[in-house]
C-alpha cells in the first residue's frame, strides 16, 4: 500500500505562526506534526510516500524531509498549486497510487495510536474506503459522519445540525475508485472539492464504506490552542533522557528529555514533562514548567515558563512568566532598563501584557 501526506493550505488560523512556513511543520514536542504522520505509516508498513505541497514555505518541506532515506521512507513531491481542497490533492496522486489500495494522512492531524489494525481490516475487506471516526464536542466544525446500526448512512461536512458527533479524522484508507468519483465532484461552498463529498458520492453509489472508532487521542491541530494540547498528550507518552549538562543547584522533577550540547545552569528548575532540544542554555534562574518543549539552540533565563512551546533559537532573559503560549523560531524576548516597551512585532503578532 502508499501513503500520501497532505502538506499544503494557508494554516489561516495559525497566523503569524504560519506567515513563514507550512503550519504541518510547526512542531510538537520538538518534532514537525506531519513527522507524527509519516512515522505512524511507516509503523504500519507503508514506506512508499508522496507528500502533497503547496502554499507559504512549501520548499522548507522538501528541506527538511529530503528524499525521506533519514526517516526510513521513499518519498515523491507533489505540488498543489492553489489549495482546492483535499479531494483535489488526492487526485493529483492518480498516477503514484498505480491502481493500488492507499492511505491518505492530513499533515495536521495527530493520532496516537497506530493505524496498523485498521489498514490491516482495509486491506482485508472488500469496502472502496474505510474512515476512522472520533467522538467531538463541536461536530459543527468537522466531516461528520451518520450511522445507523453499525452502517454508514451519510457524510456531511460540517453540517450546521448535526445528526451525531462523530467526526470524520484526516486518515482515509481508499481504493483508486476515488478518482473516478472525485473527477465528477462539484467545488463546495467554499470553493474546494471536498473529501467528505467524494465519500457521500460513494455512499450513493452505493460502494461500501467501513469505519473503525478512534478512542484514543486525535486531534486536528487547526488552533494555537489544539498545539498546546497536542504538546501535553505527546509528551506525557515520552520516556525520558538526559544527555546534556546540569550545573549544581538545579531541581529537576518529572520526566525531562534533555539533548546533547544543552546546559542547564545555576538556580533553575525543572518540573516534567518538559523537552529541550540541543545546544540550549537553560538558566541560571530560570524555571521551566510542565509540559513545555524548547527547540534547539535557545536560551532561556530569568524566567519561568510552562504549557507553552518555544521554537528553536529564541533567547527570553528576564523575570517574566509566559504560559500556555506559542514563540515561533528565532525569536527574542528581553527586559530592557528603559520603562518604554520595545516590540518589533511580525504582521498578526497576539501579545497579551
Ligand atoms: C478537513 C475535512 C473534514 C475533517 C477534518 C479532519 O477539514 O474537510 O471533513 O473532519 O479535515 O481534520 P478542514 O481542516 O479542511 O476544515
Amino acid at each position: 500500500m502508499k501513503g500520501i501526506i497532505l502538506h499544503g493550505g494557508h494554516g489561516t488560523r495559525l497566523r503569524p505562526l504560519t506567515h513563514t512556513g507550512p503550519k504541518q511543520l510547526l512542531p510538537i514536542a520538538n518534532k514537525p506534526m506531519s513527522q507524527y504522520c509519516l512515522e505512524s505509516l511507516k509503523d504500519a508498513g507503508i514506506t512508499d510516500i508522496a507528500i502533497i505541497i503547496g502554499g507559504t514555505g512549501s520548499n522548507k518541506v522538501q528541506e527538511y524531509y529530503g528524499n525521506g532515506e533519514r526517516f526510513g521512507v521513499k518519498l515523491t513531491y507533489i505540488s498543489q498549486d492553489a489549495p482546492r481542497g483535499i479531494a483535489q490533492a488526492i487526485r493529483l496522486c492518480k498516477e503514484f497510487v498505480n491502481g493500488e489500495k492507499f492511505v491518505v494522512f492530513l499533515g495536521d492531524n495527530i493520532l496516537k495510536k497506530s493505524i496498523t489494525e485498521y489498514i490491516q481490516r482495509f486491506k482485508d475487506s472488500d469496502a472502496s474506503a474505510s474512515i476512522l471516526l472520533c467522538e467531538v464536542s463541536n461536530p459543527t466544525q468537522f466531516g461528520i459522519a451518520d450511522i445507523k446500526d453499525g452502517v454508514i448512512k451519510k457524510i456531511i461536512e460540517k453540517p450546521k445540525d448535526p445528526p451525531t458527533n462523530l467526526a470524520v479524522t484526516g486518515i482515509y484508507l481508499l481504493t483508486p475508485t476515488i478518482f473516478d468519483i472525485i473527477d465528477r465532484l462539484k467545488p463546495s461552498w467554499r470553493n474546494e472539492y471536498e473529501i467528505t463529498d467524494a465519500l457521500q458520492m460513494l455512499l450513493q453509489e452505493e460502494y461500501k464504506i467501513i469505519y473503525n472508532m478512534v478512542t484514543d487521542y486525535w486531534k486536528d491541530t487547526g488552533t494555537p490552542q489544539d498545539i498546546i494540547h497536542a504538546n501535553q498528550v505527546i509528551l506525557s507518552d515520552m520516556k525520558p533522557y538526559f544527555e546534556g549538562k546540569e550545573e549544581e543547584d538545579v531541581i529537576i522533577t518529572g520526566n525531562v528529555m534533555i539533548g546533547s550540547g544543552t546546559t542547564i545552569k545555576n538556580g533553575s528548575k525543572l518540573t516534567g514533562p518538559v523537552i529541550i532540544g540541543k545546544d540550549c542554555q537553560i538558566g541560571p534562574n530560570a524555571n521551566i514548567g510542565s509540559n513545555t518543549s524548547i527547540g534547539d539552540n535557545t536560551k532561556l533565563s530569568n524566567c519561568h515558563i510552562e504549557n507553552s512551546i518555544i521554537m528553536s533559537s529564541c533567547t527570553i532573559d528576564g523575570d517574566f512568566i509566559i504560559k500556555d503560549s506559542i514563540i515561533a523560531f528565532n525569536s527574542e524576548i528581553t527586559r530592557s532598563s528603559s520603562p518604554n516597551k520595545v516590540f518589533l512585532l511580525g504582521e498578526g503578532t497576539k501579545i497579551s501584557l
